[in-house]
């Protein structure tokens, strides 16, 4: 028997037809007679057809396709980071599931075939995880509606009644493989073969396995558990080890032998950390023998020890049979690590263009394990450690930068070149140390810039863990927290919305013109892709930041209220109140920014000339960035003074490549506000005081489009400022010459523009009235005797997500009943309609999205409404059923095809069959705001 497809229970209303015996779907009972003034209560209900005329239109475009009609989706794509390690036929199913969940649908994902699928090779419980990783959503097993019926009658190939078969199962996951037009095939089909039996193990039902078990193995296999037990296997971690040049002694050795001159010590192998006085000269040794906290002094040697040489590649795990490679988006690939130190290195190659800086997309797995050759940036190895070209902690000794970056290895000869014409000239230092601007102050002064009080020792998780380490108790790591504020509406530090969970990049991009080390006038902006934190300039001063800022929201919010949106309604309806998944909107929208998506290194210069820009201060010649530290030019022989001017220099170069960076990071920006303009647009506000996603685009877009002149007018002021300075010191101090120490002075700059557009994404299409919050009425035609049949209770215009379409439900937002389609063309005279009307969220119907008629008007407005159902507008006609409803009232159903003629033949079809005494009403259904 077709098993129980349990859906809408509380409003499902089960009606016999006069035929008897046969359940006819799409009854929705209940209208009130408003002209006999009936006080009775209105009830829709949809239900599904009978099994077998379930056609295989409606699983189609209800689940295979989800995201063909839904503009928040198109961006979308699977998170690597939410993904975990699995067979590659696999992953790519999950990265489908997870690719297709959307709002409306996160609790039916066993109404999507790939999700189906990917839980029988990845395991229920992990692809809900990932789901929940990927959306954001809070997800569980229990919430999940019931297997679709369309789906496992495509796997059974119609036989509804019939037991699943290892072969239909067979059968289905090669499908799905070919539905997604997977690159990754199962190796063999013994991998498949064994999915299944882990399946049938499970259900205990034989070889195969009824509806009714495999839904159950769908529901209560495996749970997912709050803690990310999936992560901890199989989401890379990468440990920064800072580099020590100094000799080590061999793997193996028990003891260590010094020499200088004629002196000879030898020690055991220290375990602690130790000293050891060698012929006067104490040196301080590591556990394991190696010298640290300054180079080997010249003259002491250690015999047999092996000096390391400078390579930047991860180091994997020690003690491995096999390591792992990884890269987004999904390329995973395992390889067994040499047994012998004369055995061949294994030669790996990467997955299609993804080259490192020599250009070369393979690298070597050689005994030990170690990396030869050199991986491409963005290759990890789940549990490897990374050097990072920073001396060790405490190293006070001399240092060189082992890893010159790329970009800046190759303009060092021109530049050094410009700065040795006079030898005299200091070289820059290595650290930057312009402080910022005070009007640059953290804008929330709890982090909302990831690096303004990060912690410096912190081990940078690799980008953009899942759930990255979670702090029980966030005071002990305060500075990694991300938070959000709202002054003017008393939202401060102390009741900020904070991002519980600790969002740190690793790997990303570093924009970079280059160190400040090498002096020149170079103002071009390099992208490097780094496998953690570059180290820039000296300790802390390359920053990870957010492309698209926290402090954006509180921007946005404050120009509402500047506009006569009320702290009450900013606050009650976005700020405490709780959204679909259980969140706070303005934690979701916290959490939309502070992604590792949104993040990249860049200079502390860089970082700060953006701050003046987005924060909108600094801006006249007289008063430009870093006006203070300039003012503090004293002379032109001081060290401190000359590295005032250095540091002034390279503050305006990278002010001049400010343009090419908001350029280059456009991409990033737009899909950024686009995830907080989609926010938005979910939003149900509980008055129809300002549609916010639409607010949202044109503050947005008047704010950006300032920016390029932000830039450039700053960055020039900035120049002239230190001109006139250093010309002033110069008529003071040196007879009016400056020295050619400095190559800025006599080039100046030519600030980078940029085209602003780039970073807004698309205006939203949305209804211009009868804005999300506005309650009415619905009319949904015209008796025959004159009289307008009304419901009676309210409905509620409801943000859906979506850029042009609202959603239509009785409850206070789109997590609350509303409307959905149920397919009918199974009834006679019905091919292609549908019956719409509210149902929870959650079940397998599409949403009927409403799409008022507005004309070009605005507010609230009486006007007809059409509904929109995957895509296509329909034309509706309500049959008023003359049978009492079981809610009370009279039975009315909006039945809606692609034509009017079409919607009125399958209503009078319906009439005719099962409510002859009935009758369709005229006119349209319109919406009548209260
Ligand atoms: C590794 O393989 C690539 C491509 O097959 C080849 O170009 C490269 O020379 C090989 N490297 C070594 C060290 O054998
Ligand atoms: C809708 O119908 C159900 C079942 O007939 C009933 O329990 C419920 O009270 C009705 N709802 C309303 C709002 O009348």
């Amino acid at each position: 028997m077709w098993p129980a497809i349990h859906v809408v229970a509380t409003l499902l209303s089960w009606v016999h037809s006069a035929q008897g015996g046969l359940l006819l779907p799409m009854m929705i009972p209940g209208a009130p007679l408003a002209s006999s003034g009936a006080s009775s209560s209105f009830n829709f209900s949809v239900s599904l057809p009978p099994a077998t005329s379930y056609s295989s239109a409606f699983s189609v475009s209800s689940a295979a396709a989800p995201t063909a009609s839904t503009t928040s989706s198109r961006k979308r794509a699977a998170i690597p980071a939410c993904l975990k390690t699995v067979e590659l036929s696999c992953l790519n199913l999950a990265a489908n599931c997870i690719d297709s969940v959307k709002g409306g649908n996160f609790n039916n994902l066993w109404g999507i075939p790939s999700c189906v699928a990917a839980a029988t090779c990845y395991g229920v419980g992990d692809l809900i995880t990932s789901v929940e990783c990927q959306t954001g959503f809070t997800v569980t097993n229990a919430a999940q509606a019931s297997l679709d019926g369309s789906i496992y009658a495509g796997m059974v190939s119609g036989c509804t009644s019939c037991a699943l078969t290892q072969q239909n199962y067979v059968d289905f996951y090669y499908g799905q493989l070919s539905a997604i037009g997977t690159a990754n095939w199962p190796s063999s089909n013994a991998i498949v073969q064994a999915f299944w039996s882990a399946i049938t193990a499970w259900t205990a039902t034989g070889l195969s396995v009824p509806y009714q078990n495999f839904n159950d193995w769908l529901h209560y296999s495996s749970y997912p558990t709050i803690v990310t037990t999936t992560s901890t296997t199989a989401v890379a971690t990468f440990t920064q080890i800072p580099w020590n040049p100094n000799p080590a002694p061999t793997s193996g050795a028990i003891s260590e032998t010094f020499v200088k001159s004629t002196t000879t010590v030898i020690i055991a192998i220290p375990k602690a950390t130790t000293t050891v006085v060698v012929a006067g000269t104490t040196l301080t040794l590591a556990p394991g023998g190696t010298p640290i906290n300054v180079p080997l002094p010249s003259g002491v040697s250690i015999l047999s020890a092996t000096t390391p040489t400078w390579n930047p590649n991860i180091i994997p795990p020690t003690s491995v049979a096999s390591v792992t490679f990884t890269a987004p988006p999904s390329f995973t690939t395992i390889v067994a690590v040499p047994t012998a130190s004369a055995a061949p290195p294994k030669n790996i190659t990467g997955p299609p263009g993804d080259l490192n800086i020599r250009g070369e997309n393979w690298w070597l797995l050689v005994f030990g394990p170690i990396i030869g050759g050199l991986l491409p940036p963005d290759i990890g190895i789940p549990g490897g450690s990374t050097p990072t070209a920073a001396p060790p902690a405490d190293w006070t000794g001399e240092w060189s930068n082992p890893e010159p970056t790329s970009s800046t290895s190759t303009k060092s000869s021109s530049a050094s070149t410009s700065t040795s014409s006079s030898s005299s000239c200091p070289q820059p230092t290595a650290v930057y140390s312009l402080s910022d601007d005070s009007e640059n102050a953290d804008w929330d002064g709890l982090g909302a810039d990831p690096d303004r009080r990060r912690s410096s020792s912190t081990i940078a998780a690799r980008a953009g863990r899942c759930k990255p380490h979670s702090h029980p108790n966030p005071s002990q790591h305060p500075t990694m927290l991300k938070a959000m504020t709202l002054p003017i509406c008393q939202i401060t530090t102390g009741n900020a919305i904070i991002n519980p969970n600790t969002v740190s990049l690793g790997g990303g991009i570093y924009y970079t013109i280059g160190l400040k080390a090498l002096g020149g006038t170079n103002t071009g902006l390099s992208q490097i892709n780094v496998n953690g934190r570059p180290v820039g300039n000296g300790g802390g001063t390359v920053a990870q930041e957010h492309v698209f800022e926290i402090g954006y929201i509180k921007q946005f919010f404050e120009s509402l209220n500047n506009n006569g949106i009320s702290c009450t309604w900013i606050v009650n309806n976005v700020y405490t109140r709780a959204g679909w998944d259980g969140r706070t909107w303005a934690l979701s929208l916290l959490q939309d920014i502070d992604q590792t998506a949104n993040m990249v290194w860049v200079d502390k210069p860089m970082n700060q000339a953006k701050s003046n820009v987005v924060n909108q201060n600094k801006a006249s010649a007289a008063d430009p960035p870093q006006r203070q530290n300039i003012d503090k030019i004293t002379d032109f022989s001081t060290p401190s003074s000359v590295n005032l001017i250095q540091d002034a220099e390279y503050f305006i170069r990278n002010f001049a490549a400010l343009g090419t960076y908001f350029g280059s990071t456009a991409a990033t920006f737009q899909a950024t506000a686009l995830r907080i303009q989609n926010r938005l647009a979910q939003v149900t506000p509980s008055t129809p005081d300002i549609n916010l996603p639409v607010a949202f685009n044109s503050w947005l877009r008047s704010l950006v489009n300032s920016y390029p002149a932000g830039c450039t007018s700053r960055a020039a002021n900035v120049f002239n400022y230190y001109r006139n300075k250093m010309s002033g010191v110069a008529n003071q101090h040196n007879n009016g010459v400056v020295p050619q120490c400095f190559p800025l002075f006599p080039t100046g700059i030519n600030a980078q523009s940029f085209a602003w557009q780039n970073l807004v994404p698309p205006p939203p299409t949305l209804p211009s009235c009868n804005i999300p919050g506005t309650q009415g009425s619905l009319q949904f035609g015209i008796n025959p005797n004159g009289s307008p049949e009304n419901a009676l209770i309210n409905f509620r215009v409801l943000g859906a997500g979506r850029s042009d379409l609202y959603s239509f439900g009785t409850g206070s937002d789109y997590s609350d009943p509303h409307f959905v389609a149920a397919d009918i063309s199974s009834i006679a005279g019905c091919g292609g309609a549908v019956n719409i009307g509210p149902s929870p969220p959650g079940t397998a119907y599409p949403d009927a999205f409403l799409s008022p008629q507005c004309n070009g008007q605005t507010g609230k407005r009486t006007v007809p409404v059409s509904f929109v159902v995957n895509g296509q507008s329909l034309s509706c006609v309500s049959l008023y059923s003359n049978v009492p409803a079981s809610g009370g009232g009279i039975g009315i159903f909006i039945l809606c095809a692609g034509s009017t003629a079409a919607a009125t033949s399958c209503a009078t079809s319906v009439m005719t069959s099962n409510y002859p005494t009935g009758h369709l009403l005229a006119g349209p259904l319109l919406f009548i705001p209260s």
